[in-house]
């Protein structure tokens, strides 16, 4: 413990213009859902329905979807994190009735409303990426600003940390996950840094971590509002929580599971969430996905979905100032056809 104290304070964002943009970037206050107005208008389809709040995270969705309900409503919550869903259950103590509690993947949505022999369901919402909790008090090393052990895992039944890609990988490997999940130009530089760095001892903190990709970015390349680690970060995060595939995964089986009507609510927090959850609404909604030159339709496909948001919703104004974490807030909604 001493030590990472003591590594903490070494964290090199002294020079580091906006370090309180990066922590705000980070950093939200505690318990305040974001786009609330929004999921309640686009969610909601009747007051006494049944809904799956699939990124439970501290409740605050649910809270408000009982809230403007009148409690007639009933929420299946899943979280992969189980001490979310210990925080979320107490701080939706007062309303155990309404609610059923599942550790789990959002990505096996369909095995567990099985098991609670739910056949379908009147809405389904999924706020991704990480709540407040995860970052400033889980102590798996997700944020820069902090220096803990590099888990990174929401999940803690996953097999591989953050510490396990970042002294295993090779060059090849991290420079890819760097690129893809980051969208880091640094990337091989990155990659570089971190293998000659693991040589003399294994990198098994976050500002272990932050410092070296700091250092591994020529100064005059460092990004003016975000922290130099910041897509490091996104991008080890996104590969140890296998993310974007369970977002796929999710999106085809929430839309069977939605009765006629039913209303499939999507945050994202950056682009390659909001790409895939667009790409896939389109999937959805397309009528037939023959080649262009064909005379006549002949692939039988229906559409399956009708798009409610053509461009995805954004907070507004007044919502970033009070909540600057729903700033890069995106939200899509799709309806069964
Ligand atoms: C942004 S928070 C949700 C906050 C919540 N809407 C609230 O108002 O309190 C995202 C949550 O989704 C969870 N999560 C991320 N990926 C998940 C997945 N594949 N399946 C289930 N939960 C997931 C995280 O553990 C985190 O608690």
């Amino acid at each position: 413990m001493k030590n990472l104290k003591k590594a903490g304070k070494s964290l090199q964002h002294k020079d580091y213009k906006t370090v309180e943009n990066a922590i705000l970037e980070q950093k939200a206050p505690a318990h305040i859902p974001v786009m609330t107005e929004e999921v309640l208008d686009n969610l909601i389809t009747r007051e006494d329905g049944l809904y799956v709040d699939a990124t439970l995270g501290l409740g605050g969705h649910t809270k408000e979807i009982l809230d403007y309900t009148n409690y007639q409503s009933r929420i299946i919550g899943l979280d992969v994190d189980e001490e979310a869903i210990t925080i979320a259950s107490n701080n939706l103590s007062k309303y155990k009735s309404n609610v059923v509690f599942r550790n789990s993947n959002f990505s096996e949505i369909d095995r567990v409303l099985l098991d609670l022999e739910i056949e379908e369901v009147d809405g389904i919402v999924a706020d991704l990426g990480m709540s407040s909790f995860q970052l400033d008090s889980s102590q798996r090393g997700f944020s820069f600003i902090r220096d803990e052990r590099l888990d990174m895992r929401m999940d803690a039944r996953l097999r591989f940390t953050a510490f396990d890609l970042v002294n295993e990988m090779s060059v090849d490997e991290i420079s890819k996950v760097l690129k893809v999940y980051g969208e880091e130009r640094w990337s091989r530089r990155i990659a570089k840094r971190i293998v000659q760095t693991r040589e003399d001892k294994p990198i098994s903190t976050s500002a272990e971590l932050a410092n070296l990709v700091y250092e591994a970015i020529p100064k005059k390349f460092h990004p003016a509002r975000i922290h130099p680690a910041t897509k490091t970060f996104q991008a080890f995060r996104i590969a140890v929580n296998h993310e974007l595939d369970n977002i796929e995964e999710f999106i085809g089986k929430a839309i069977p599971l939605l009765k006629t009507g039913g209303r499939l609510v999507i945050i994202s927090f950056h682009s390659l969430e909001d790409r895939i959850v667009k790409n896939l609404f389109q999937n959805l909604y397309s009528p037939c996905i023959c080649p262009p030159d064909l005379p006549m339709c002949g692939c039988g496909k229906k559409s399956e979905i009708n798009i409610i948001t053509r461009s995805p919703l954004i907070p507004s104004e007044e919502e970033v100032m009070n909540n600057p974490r729903s700033r890069s807030a995106k939200m899509r909604v799709g309806e069964k056809l």
